[in-house]
């Protein structure tokens, strides 16, 4: 950068304080600063010019070029200082700054309803000794069906409409976690207890109460002399858990392959004394299937059913949560739909 006025430090520094003086853009003292004090600018420069005197100006041009320095560097922070002051007074707009306004709010996300009552019921599980366990979505006939005494031609199947792999007809998208029993009981020895939360999927047409994909929690507890009485108490301790009190329970026969007995659990409905819309007026809501672990599920999963038995149960975590939160369409959960999921 040429600068006539190198010659005369004088003439320069007065040239640099004026512009300072007669601007009010930041963005111009920034300018005058790499101009005049950055690397390459002109003060640098004059410095780096010394050795190339004579030597009796060496020491004053020295001495000037940091007097230029520090007198510049002053007049701009104290222009910048200016600056500052009149931008919380208004500034160019006039409108004071009030620093007592709240800050700009801070959008927060919400772990998703499924999740929320999942780890709710991770916790509540494990305080009484189960393990959390994980399995496959994609999984293979033998453990969704066959290993849960679903053979082929089993009516069974029919009634769990099957996303097959193409092209692969030994894997199918699991249609309940319960493939997950006989998963457990490879993997570990009894006594054990087991809860596996998970995607299930199923070819259905969609509708308010049906959606092809939904969430389970499988529990699986398998002991010496495991008997309905445990089940009961395992399920009367869940409900507690959900909804905070003592819930009455019944059960009816249901019909499973791989459990026996079998047993659709009913609630006594949380919201009502006498009927309402969510237990269709029965005060009764049907809550989960369950029974006691068929013999040959044992045998699947290498346990000798004569010296160890267990039970079952397969919660609807998509039920459980319309339940609580009175959500009147399956659909809405997996939407993605922000309206929805805001309100969690
Ligand atoms: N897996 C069954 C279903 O999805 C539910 C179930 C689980 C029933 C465990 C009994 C015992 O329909």
């Amino acid at each position: 950068m040429a600068h006539d006025t190198f010659l005369d430090p004088d003439a320069l520094l007065r040239d640099a304080l004026a512009r300072v003086s007669a601007t009010n853009d930041p963005e111009t003292l920034r300018a005058i600063d790499r101009e005049f004090l950055q690397k390459g600018g002109v003060v640098a420069s004059m410095l780096a010019s010394i050795p190339t005197l004579p030597p009796e100006q060496r020491k004053s041009t020295g001495q000037r070029a940091n007097q230029i320095k520090a007198a510049l560097e002053a007049a701009l922070l104290e222009k910048k200082r200016a600056l500052e002051d009149a931008a919380l007074d208004g500034g160019a707009t006039g409108a004071p700054f009030d620093a007592t306004l709240p800050a700009a709010r801070t959008e927060r996300g919400s772990l998703h309803p499924i999740t929320q009552v999942t780890r709710e019921l991770e916790d509540l599980f494990t305080s009484m000794g189960y393990v959390v366990l994980d399995g496959p979505e994609v999984e293979r006939d033998w453990y969704n069906f066959e290993a849960l005494n679903i053979p082929k031609d089993h009516p069974a199947r029919d009634s769990q409409d099957t996303f097959y792999v193409a092209g692969r007809g030994d894997l199918v998208l699991r249609t309940h976690t319960s493939p997950c029993q006989v998963r457990a009981m490879e993997t570990m020895k009894p006594p054990f207890r087991a809860i596996v939360p998970g995607k299930v999927f199923r070819q259905e047409t969609t509708d308010a109460s049906h959606e092809h994909t939904f969430h389970q929690m499988e529990g699986l507890v398998v002991g010496k002399d495991i008997s309905v009485g445990h089940l009961i108490g395992a399920m009367k301790t869940l409900l507690r858990g959900v909804f905070g009190r003592e819930i009455e329970v019944r059960l009816r026969p249901g019909f499973f392959p791989f459990v026996e007995p079998g047993f659709e659990l009913d609630a006594k409905c949380p919201f009502c004394k006498s009927g309402c819309s969510v237990c269709k007026q029965s005060t009764w809501i049907e809550l989960l299937p369950c029974g006691m672990v068929h013999p040959n599920v044992l045998r699947s999963g290498g346990i000798d059913p004569e010296e160890w038995s267990g039970f079952a149960f397969g919660l609807g975590l998509s039920r459980l949560v319309m339940l609580r939160a009175k959500i009147d369409d399956v659909r809405h959960l997996l939407s993605g739909d922000l309206r929805f999921l805001e309100q969690f």
